[in-house]
């Protein structure tokens, strides 16, 4: 039997600028995107795909055309509900050497955001981290003061709080930039198999193929704001 597979986001003649910048950063960009799929975004640095997935999240608003997210235009202030079912880890994700919060309390925090808790304390997080604190090998670095971590482990403890939220859709810009060979593997893979237990969606930038030829779904080249190329895997 055919699974019907929902339409998680839309975006049609979609074109964004930046303020007081009068050449857009994306231009005309019709995508749809389904649940159960890993998409990649690659092309070189200014391309537009750090631009493209905000504007997906509804972070940045399109100066013409519309973005959809879960159903919801992004220009609707209810973005901020479906903004609550996905997880983003940022290009920019490192914390400074005086941050003094733990990495268990980040990935906590992580979980406070979506169940809208505000004492960290009384969650009952441990079955849910477990795995994925396995599967990333990250057990060792929990009680360490996030800001004293290395670029990579700094990087391992962003994504898993990103997957322990269990969002219905993924969004990582460069996932891959400070981890060696192995940890790039173990990354794409958990995230592969994440997209897969839980019929979500990912939308992974990278300028690095290497890690995600094997588990992509899709991958859409872009240059100078536009898409340049969509491939099917
Ligand atoms: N905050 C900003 N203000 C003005 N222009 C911006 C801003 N952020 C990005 N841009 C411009 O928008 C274009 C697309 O940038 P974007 O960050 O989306 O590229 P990218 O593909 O993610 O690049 P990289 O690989 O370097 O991360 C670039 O020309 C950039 O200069
Ligand atoms: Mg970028």
């Amino acid at each position: 039997m055919q699974t019907v597979q929902r339409e998680v986001i839309r975006l049609d003649n979609v074109s964004v600028a930046y303020s007081g910048i009068g050449k857009p950063a994306i231009e005309n960009i019709n995508l749809s995107f389904k649940e159960g799929k890993l998409i990649v975004i690659t092309g070189p640095n200014g391309a537009g795909k750090t631009t493209l997935i905000e504007t997906c999240l509804g972070l940045l608003k399109p100066f013409k055309g519309r973005v959809s997210l879960l159903g919801i235009d992004t220009r609707s202030r209810k973005v901020i509900n479906v903004r609550k079912l996905c997880s983003y880890v940022p290009q920019d994700f490192m914390r400074p050497p005086f941050e003094t919060y733990t990495a268990r309390h980040i990935i906590k925090l992580g979980l406070a955001a979506k169940k809208q808790l505000f004492d960290v304390s009384t969650l009952d997080y441990t079955s849910k981290l477990s795995p994925t604190i396995k599967l990333l090998n990250i057990d060792d670095l929990l009680d360490s003061p996030i800001g004293t971590l290395s670029g990579g482990e700094q990087q391992k403890i962003f994504i898993a709080r990103a997957l322990v939220r269990e969002p219905k859709i993924l969004f990582l810009d460069e996932p891959f930039s400070s981890l060696d060979r192995d940890s790039r593997e173990i990354v794409a893979d958990v995230v592969r198999k994440y997209v897969n237990l839980n019929r979500a969606t990912a939308l992974l930038v990278s300028h690095d193929l290497n890690p995600v030829k094997s588990i992509a779904d899709e991958i859409i080249k872009m240059r100078k704001g536009k898409i340049v190329e969509v491939k099917y895997m």
